[in-house]
């Protein structure tokens, strides 16, 4: 397994939101038409304990199917349209599982930020099941994974589940006593929205030695202001516009 110290400047937030509908294999594949190495996805769990590819705890924003994705089992996620609302041209986009979505990346050799976005009442369910998944299926030729969540308890079960792999604590905010949590879930890097982010808590992140990762950067002179301040990566629905 390499080291995820292979960390890239630039990762496609849900694929490449901005060209593709997220979450899905044809955003994947279109990151890396773009020349993104690595990408980010948001996974829950499916009522029979699967982790798919969604963001938001309902279908009814990014697919033609109505109510929380954790009512339904995997066999009826799958009925669903998950390209249609984005465009014609990606009728028939399905959800994805993780595990579609970890033979899609071996075969794109791309590396990737998998985000625990956990249905509420299934934060820790969620990260075990991303962990086993990640720990029984990861590609040993591909950069490890760097697991990243808002939500602490999934952070915890992950830990617990797949070790092994690197995790990131996301916050909105950076608060003032952003280092008690870092410690506390023994996270390698914190990931954080730019527009909240100011130079000097930038500053103090890196000084600390943790790798600073912001969300969501579309605009290219905005990311150089961040790598000034010592950001490592962005994350961009436009990341085109970035490389
Ligand atoms: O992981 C970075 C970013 O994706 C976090 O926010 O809501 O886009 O998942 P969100
Ligand atoms: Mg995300």
């Amino acid at each position: 397994m390499k080291a995820p110290s292979s960390l890239p400047r630039v990762i496609g937030h849900r694929g490449a939101a901005g060209h593709a509908p997220e979450n899905t294999l044809a955003g994947f594949r279109t990151a890396a038409s773009l020349g993104v190495k690595w990408v980010e996805f948001d996974v829950h769990l499916s009522l029979d304990g699967v982790p798919v590819l969604l963001h938001d705890d309902s279908l009814d924003r990014t697919t033609d199917g109505k109510g929380g994705v954790s009512n339904y089992s995997l066999g009826t996620l799958q009925g669903y349209d998950a390209g249609q609302w984005f465009s014609e041209t990606y009728v028939g986009e399905t959800i994805p599982t993780l595990s579609e979505t970890i033979r899609l990346l071996a075969s794109l050799q791309m590396g990737a930020n998998v985000e625990i976005k956990p249905s509420p009442g299934q934060e820790a369910a969620t990260g075990h099941a991303v962990g086993r998944a990640l720990r029984e299926e990861w590609p040993g030729d591909l950069p490890a994974p760097l697991i990243s969540s808002f939500t602490p308890a999934s952070l915890a079960a992950v830990r617990e589940t797949a070790p092994m792999f690197q995790r990131g604590l996301l916050l909105s905010r950076v608060a003032r006593d952003w280092g008690d949590d870092m410690r506390a879930l023994d996270c390698r890097t914190l990931h954080c929205n730019h527009r909240h982010l100011d130079k000097t808590t930038a500053q103090e992140i890196r000084r600390a030695g943790y790798p600073l990762l912001c969300y969501t950067v579309n605009d290219r002179a905005r990311a150089d202001t961040l790598f000034e301040w010592g950001v490592d990566t962005v994350i961009s629905d436009h990341p085109d516009r970035m490389l």
